[in-house]
């Protein structure tokens, strides 16, 4: 059997300033009035086993609604997108739904693109034992930027980008994402895409904040992250775990909290916090129906049609590429 597996890592781009991106968003993220950091951070090795391990709390509904819901329509979602499509899976971590996927539309090649290398290598060696005639090219990249991909002759392409990562940016990000995706996959594209629908927030908040423990292990392991690779002398235990629903911006954050006054270094910066101040670390944004087709088409894509579970928790919606019409 003849693995074809050449990594393929598009380099982040990293500010003159700064030693790495990563750095260069943890310094300018605690400097900021509200304290941020992007999302994206959250996923190094130990914080892709972690999500994994979110996805089968019996409070985290979304991964396992999304896999039945794929499940349920394999067939009609391939009736639509048609047969020998290339697979570009945008944030693939460990690739648990794919393989539906790629069966049911019977893909010519697969492309998963991550973050996490190291992750990203794993899964796709567990995959390529499943499908060992269909080629494979993991590319180690942060998919919001523009990226090339490997060019490959196909019946098209179809991006894959389930998990309601999409809710992960805000609004303006999330059109500038799609409408990048849209460049990246080309004339023709189709994509699949998993949006998490709103909800009470009696369900959102245990779904972010489990009994077990696992999300706020899940968030407090980005300060053992800064501590490890950007020389950090942060208190981790000082910190907690907060998930809130942000009624107005329709989202879930994350938020990790001083519990008590806090001073550290960050790669030889100083920064202090007062008891109760946070560092934002990420949004889940939730879309009813209706935004959720008018997000896509804002980012240049038209619907073709959505699918959801019975109780309409998340929904799985398959769209395309059409050039953009400004007039009536
Ligand atoms: C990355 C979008 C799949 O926002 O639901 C899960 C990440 N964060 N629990 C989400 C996450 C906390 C997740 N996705």
């Amino acid at each position: 059997m003849e693995l074809d597996l050449d990594l393929t890592v598009v380099a982040n781009e990293s500010a003159s300033m700064f030693g790495s991106s990563f750095e260069h968003d943890v310094l300018s993220g605690l400097a900021l009035h509200h304290r941020a950091i992007p999302a994206r951070w959250l996923y190094d090795r130990a914080g892709s086993e972690l999500f994994e391990e979110i996805t089968r709390l019996p409070e985290y509904y979304p991964s396992r609604t999304e896999r039945a819901i794929l499940c349920a329509h394999a067939r009609h979602i391939a009736s639509l997108t048609g047969y020998g499509r290339d697979v570009i899976e945008f944030g693939s971590g460990s690739s648990t739904k794919t393989p539906l996927i790629l069966e049911a539309v019977e893909a010519a090649a697969y492309v998963p693109i991550d973050i996490c290398g190291e992750f990203l290598m794993s899964s796709v060696v567990a995959l390529s034992h499943r499908f060992p005639s269909m080629p494979i090219h993991p590319v180690v990249a942060d998919f919001t930027k523009p990226l090339t991909l490997p060019s490959i002759r196909s019946r098209g392409r179809l991006g894959f980008f389930p998990g309601s990562t999409i809710g992960n940016l805000v609004p303006p990000l999330a059109v500038r994402l799609l409408q990048t995706m849209a460049t990246t996959l080309g004339e023709g594209a189709q994509l699949l895409i998993g949006i998490d629908r709103i909800k009470e927030a009696g369900v959102l908040i245990p779904a972010y904040d489990d009994a077990d423990g696992v999300t706020a292990q899940f968030n407090l392991n980005l300060l053992r992250r800064i501590n490890r690779e950007l020389r950090g002398t942060i208190p981790v235990d000082a910190f907690r775990h907060v998930a809130r629903w942000n009624e107005a911006e329709s989202r879930i954050e994350m938020h990790l909290e001083a519990r008590e006054a806090v001073a550290f270094s960050v790669a030889g910066r100083r920064f202090q916090m007062r008891a109760g101040d946070t560092i934002h670390t990420e949004n889940s944004i939730k879309y009813g129906p209706r935004d959720a087709r008018l997000l896509l088409r804002a980012g240049g894509w038209t619907p073709l049609e959505e699918w959801s579970d019975p109780d309409d928790k998340f929904a799985v919606l398959l769209a395309e590429v059409k050039p953009v019409r400004f007039a009536p």
